[in-house]
């Protein structure tokens, strides 16, 4: 399949890929090298202690500089618009598929920071990133980016609480769920879900705990609100479908780790729970650290942990000690049902939960090629014949959503049926994202129009959302 239009790239300097290469990737590099910096502080005051295994420690730190120095030289070179670099031979996943591509890019003298096409090198960053620590023998399973993906999640202890009551007051009503009531919680349910997309690390850099409470308000006033801000909206649609079923297979293909996952769990816990019509939630992980808070194997599990530790949640600002909050209570069964879940194979993890970071051969790594979804079928296909098992595919946030689209300059005005290509016709896809990237489809001309003569960066800056739906039997 290929795509009528070209895609997104920096050499427009008025789209978010420019700003991105010129402000937010040297942000996220930046970071990288001051957490490995801190890393290496902290193991050479370790190293003085008695009894510490010296040699071992200062191996290790050595290592550490090595990779400062080779991160430090890639921001120089992404900086001065250099050419993409070769990724090492690091015997983890679709190397000679990233450099066959760089070939290609150069062959038509666009391969360098300020001239590739968006969604290649953003994805070839991560890649590269990752291949600095495969290669190590100290550093090897280390994420650079879970000191920050813990913190904010730290922080989220408010809105997560909030909707533990909101669950636990659901427990009392379970019986008496008619059909009328459960469609009600169900677009209470897919908005929460929807909206906790909004909590990125990649795109929010400077956020104050204040600012993490307001963007996660999921009261149904604040949910009211903020339905004029969604620009497609097929809740209703999802809803048929899903009502139609029995005992059915729901599919998350994941976005963040932190808030959004918990968002996702609850939304499963939701369907499997308290209605008749799915039965079997299974979640897709990224296995390298990828766009700095995505879900990988090692988060997931992290994830139950940190929920049912009671002091892992910080208190909301500006109220007392944690368990003492409204809330606290209700968590702990909620998560102790969710694990259960994943016992018994209700919840699972596309992968096994112990996989370490890095490839593990599987179909999984489909997920951190740079590849357009449209060509699953012939680049993963046991993946794509597992998910035409599922009765839906859930794509969560915006980098799914630019995959599902190829990142490609679509009018916004173009179906979604048309802008994901062969896949329209695969399995029954839901995609709910925030919009924090230029490409957008399954609006109507006027409102793109008007949106656009507003002056209003709408399509990103995370203030409006889309939930596009494709069912079954077309
Ligand atoms: O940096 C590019 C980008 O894809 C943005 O479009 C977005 O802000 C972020 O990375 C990822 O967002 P999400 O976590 O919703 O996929
Ligand atoms: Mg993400």
């Amino acid at each position: 399949f290929t795509a009528p239009y070209p895609p997104y790239d920096p050499t427009d300097r008025s789209g978010f890929s420019y700003e991105t290469v010129v402000k937010r990737w040297p942000v996220i590099i930046t970071s990288i090298i001051d957490q490995l910096h801190r890393d290496c502080h902290d193991l050479s005051i370790e190293s003085q202690k008695p009894g510490a295994d010296k040699a071992m420690l200062e191996a290790k730190i050595a290592e550490g500089k090595g990779i400062i120095e080779t991160i430090s030289k890639l921001k120089y070179q992404m900086g001065r618009d250099y050419p993409l670099e070769h990724i090492p031979e690091d015997g983890e996943a679709d190397v000679s598929s990233y450099n066959e591509e760089l070939h290609r890019l150069a062959s038509r003298q666009v391969n360098t920071w300020f001239t590739a096409p968006w969604l290649f090198a953003e994805c070839y960053l991560y890649r590269l990133l990752r291949s600095f620590f495969a290669v190590t023998v100290s550093w090897n399973s280390y994420d650079p980016f879970l000191p920050q993906k813990m913190s904010t999640f730290s922080q989220s202890g408010m809105s997560i609480r909030q909707i533990a009551t909101s669950m636990h007051e659901l427990e009392a009503e379970k019986s008496v769920l008619g059909d009328e009531k459960l469609g009600v919680l169900f677009r209470e349910m897919i908005q929460m879900c929807l909206w906790g997309n909004a909590t990125d690390l990649s795109l929010l850099t400077h956020m104050s705990p204040q600012d993490i409470e307001h963007l996660q308000s999921v009261g149904k006033e604040a949910q009211a609100a903020r339905q004029q801000f969604i620009l497609r909206d097929d809740q209703d649609q999802v809803w048929r479908h899903l009502s139609s079923l029995k005992d059915g297979r729901v599919d998350f293909v994941l976005d963040n780790s932190g808030f959004e996952l918990f968002t996702d769990f609850v939304f499963a816990d939701f369907l499997v729970t308290y209605t008749p019509y799915v039965s079997k939630v299974y979640f897709h992980p990224k296995l390298i650290p990828w766009f700095v808070s995505d879900v990988t194997p090692p988060d997931f599990g992290q994830t139950l942990k940190s929920l049912l530790d009671i002091s892992f949640l910080a208190p909301s600002s500006g109220t007392g000690k944690d368990s003492s909050v409204p809330g606290s209570d209700h968590l702990k069964p909620m998560v102790m049902r969710w694990k259960n879940y994943v016992d018994r194979g209700a919840f699972s993890l596309s992968v096994p939960l112990d996989t370490p970071l890095g490839g593990n051969g599987t179909a999984a790594e489909f997920w951190t090629s740079p590849w357009p979804y449209w060509n699953m079928e012939t680049l993963a296909p046991e993946l794509f014949k597992s998910l035409k098992e599922s009765d839906l595919v859930i794509f969560k946030g915006d980098l799914n959503y630019r995959k599902l689209t190829g990142d490609v300059q679509w009018p916004a005005w173009t179906q979604f049926e048309s802008a994901i290509g062969p896949l329209a016709s695969a399995f029954p896809i839901l995609s709910l994202r925030t919009s924090k990237a230029d490409v957008v489809v399954g609006v109507d001309k006027e409102t793109a129009d008007r949106l656009d003569k507003s002056g209003e960066k709408w399509r990103v800056n995370g203030r409006y959302a889309l939930i596009s739906f494709l069912g079954p039997h077309r």
